[in-house]
C-alpha cells in the first residue's frame, strides 16, 4: 500500500514540493469482535492504530506535519505531549533529519514512549508540571520562530489523521456510531472532518473521557484543558453523539473486555472508546467502530494486573499449575 500522503493526495495538504516522509503510516486493521458485538448487542469494529508505526494514530498526522515542516523549511520541531507525540515525533523528525525536542510531563509518562522518543535521538525534556503547562511552552516556543509546533494544533497533524476515517468509510461504509478516547480532542476533530470530506455522512461520536481528567491512570488522555474542546464539541454535536465522562475503573473494564474477549490488547486509554460504547448505546444492533489508539506494549506497567506464578522446570509441577 503507497503511503498515506501518495494514497490521499488529492484530500492532503500536499503539494509539488512537499517531500515524502513516511515510514509506512496507515491502512491500519480494521476487525471485527464477535463477542463483544454479542454482548453488547452491537455490530462492533476494532480500528487498531496502534499497528501504525510507532504504535499509535499520531504517525498518521505526523508524516504529514513533519513533511510540511521540512518543506518550510524548518529545522527542528517541538510538542509537548503524554508520550505519543512525543514517540511519533521523534521518529518522524528522525526519518527528516529534523532536530526533535520533546516536552513531557516529568514522572507522567511510561517508560515505553520515553524509550521510543530517546531513541530516535529526540531531545527529552521533562518539564516539572504538567502536560497543559508542557503544551503552553511549546507554542510559545514555536511562535518564537525556532521551531514547527507538531502537536495537533498544527492543523497538518488533524489532516493526516482524518486519513483513518477514509479507510473505514472504503472498507465498511459509513458506520453508526464511532467511539474514540478523548484527550485534548484532535483526533476526535480529525475523524469528525474524514468522515464529513467523505461525502457520506458522519457516525454519531462518542468521546470517552477520564471524568478525573488531570488525574486518571489513563496517563496518555492526562490532560486537564483539551486544546480542541470548542471544535470537538461542536462536531460532537452535529453528529448527534456525545462526550462520556468515564471513571478509571470504567476504562479498565473496558481494557479488559479487549483483551479477554477478543484477544485484543492495547494501551488502557485506548479503551475509552470501549468504555463510552458500552455505556452509551442502547445496543439494537447498530454498527459501531472503537478506535484504538495505541499499543499494548507502550504502557504495561500502568495497565491492569499482570499475574504470573513461577514454576519449577519440571512437566509435573507445570502440569499441576496450568490448571
Ligand atoms: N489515545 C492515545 C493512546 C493517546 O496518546 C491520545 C493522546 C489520545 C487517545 C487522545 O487523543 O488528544 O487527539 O483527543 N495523546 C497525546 C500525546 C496527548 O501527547 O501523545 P486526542
Amino acid at each position: 500500500m503507497p503511503a498515506l500522503a501518495v494514497r490521499y493526495r488529492d484530500r492532503l495538504p500536499i503539494g509539488e514540493g512537499t517531500p515524502l516522509v513516511s515510514l509506512g503510516e496507515g491502512d491500519t486493521p480494521l476487525v471485527h469482535a464477535p463477542r463483544l458485538s454479542e454482548r453488547l448487542e452491537l455490530d462492533l469494529w476494532l480500528k487498531a492504530e496502534g499497528a501504525n508505526p510507532t504504535g499509535s494514530f499520531k504517525d498518521r498526522g505526523m508524516a504529514i506535519a513533519v513533511a510540511r515542516a521540512l518543506e518550510a523549511g524548518a529545522k527542528a520541531v517541538i510538542c509537548a505531549s503524554t508520550g505519543n507525540t512525543a514517540a511519533s515525533a521523534a521518529a518522524y523528525a528522525a526519518r527528516a533529519g529534523l532536530r526533535a525536542v520533546v516536552l513531557v510531563p516529568a514522572g507522567g509518562v511510561p517508560a515505553g514512549k520515553l524509550f521510543q522518543a530517546a531513541a530516535a535521538g529526540a531531545r527529552l525534556l521533562e518539564v516539572r508540571g504538567t502536560f497543559d503547562q508542557a503544551l503552553v511552552a511549546a507554542r510559545e516556543l514555536a511562535d518564537g520562530g525556532e521551531f514547527a509546533l507538531v502537536n495537533s494544533l498544527n492543523p497538518d497533524r488533524i489532516e493526516g489523521q482524518k486519513t483513518a476515517a477514509f479507510e473505514i468509510v472504503e472498507e465498511l461504509g459509513v458506520p453508526d456510531v464511532l467511539a474514540l478516547p478523548y484527550g485534548g480532542g484532535g483526533n476526535t476533530c480529525a475523524y469528525a472532518r474524514g468522515f464529513e470530506e467523505s461525502g457520506g455522512g458522519v457516525p454519531r461520536l462518542l468521546a470517552g473521557e477520564a471524568s478525573d481528567r488531570a488525574g486518571t491512570g489513563a496517563s496518555a488522555i492526562r490532560i486537564a484543558r483539551p486544546a480542541h474542546a470548542i471544535e470537538a464539541a461542536a462536531a460532537i454535536g452535529r453528529s448527534g453523539g456525545a462526550v462520556v465522562p468515564l471513571a478509571d475503573d470504567e476504562i479498565r473494564d473496558a481494557w479488559r473486555l479487549l483483551a479477554e474477549q477478543e484477544g485484543v490488547v492495547v494501551e488502557l486509554s485506548s479503551a475509552a472508546g470501549l468504555a463510552a460504547l458500552a455505556r452509551e448505546t442502547g445496543g439494537g444492533g447498530v454498527r459501531a467502530v472503537c478506535v484504538l489508539t495505541g499499543h499494548a506494549l507502550k504502557d504495561p506497567q500502568t495497565s491492569p494486573g499482570v499475574a504470573t506464578i513461577q514454576v519449577e522446570p519440571d512437566p509435573e509441577a507445570i502440569a499441576k499449575a496450568a490448571r
